[in-house]
């Protein structure tokens, strides 16, 4: 596989589509063909689950996860796969780490048991480069409610809820440093973008 997957990761309102959107532009400015989409969505399959999972009833945690997961391996083998096989550059709002700081700690779930699950869906594919934009719960919050729109079910969870999330995020960029660039998402979006740019300009010369 000749592409590269840069996927971008954060709590709710980290400002994660902003840096998707300049990322993209700036690797298309470069002659790349860019593919840029999301989980959970990026498919038709996809947009169902996604109105599924974030407007619809309760959801068991379980089920939630195999959901996150069903999407999850369609959008690899429909879009990501196929992209990167045509040596396009992937830039994804979320991905794995997602499950793994959602459900697999955000959720009483077995963190090892929802890695597999996603693994199993995608074939073991991981992005080449994750970026961690980290946001505190309150923060999020702010922005969410400066947007005016109404949170979806899980950006109605509770502070615990998120503040488990991104302790979860924290402890997988710690585990994986080669992967992952962590930065404060309260940085003004240009030195966020530049940072980015930073990490990926070594991805394409290699
Ligand atoms: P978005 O609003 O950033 O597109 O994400 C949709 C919501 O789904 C967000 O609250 C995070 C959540 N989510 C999970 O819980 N697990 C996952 O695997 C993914 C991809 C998203």
């Amino acid at each position: 596989m000749s592409g590269i997957f840069i996927t971008l990761e954060g709590g709710d309102g980290a400002g994660k589509t902003t840096q998707a959107e300049l990322l993209a532009s700036w690797l298309g400015e470069r002659g790349l063909e860019v593919v840029q989409t999301r989980e959970p969505g990026g498919t038709m399959l996809g947009a169902s689950l996604r109105e599924l999972l974030l407007h619809g009833e309760h959801v068991d945690d379980r089920a939630e996860a195999l959901l996150y997961a069903a999407d999850r391996a369609q959008h690899v083998s429909k879009v990501v796969r196929p992209a990167l096989e045509r040596g396009a550059a992937v830039v994804q709002d979320r991905y794995i780490d997602s499950s793994l700081a959602y459900q697999g700690a955000g959720r009483p779930l077995d963190l090892t048991e929802v890695r597999r699950i996603s693994e199993w869906a995608t074939g073991g594919l991981w992005p080449h480069l994750t970026v961690l934009l980290d946001v505190t719960p309150e923060l999020a919050q702010k922005r969410r409610e400066a947007t005016g729109e109404r949170a979806d079910r899980l950006e109605s969870e509770a502070a615990e809820f998120h503040r488990a999330v991104r302790e979860g995020f924290l402890r997988l960029a710690e585990a994986d440093p080669d992967r992952f660039l962590v930065l404060d998402a309260s940085l003004p979006r240009d030195e966020l973008h530049a940072a980015i740019i930073g990490q990926v300009a070594p991805l394409l010369a290699s």
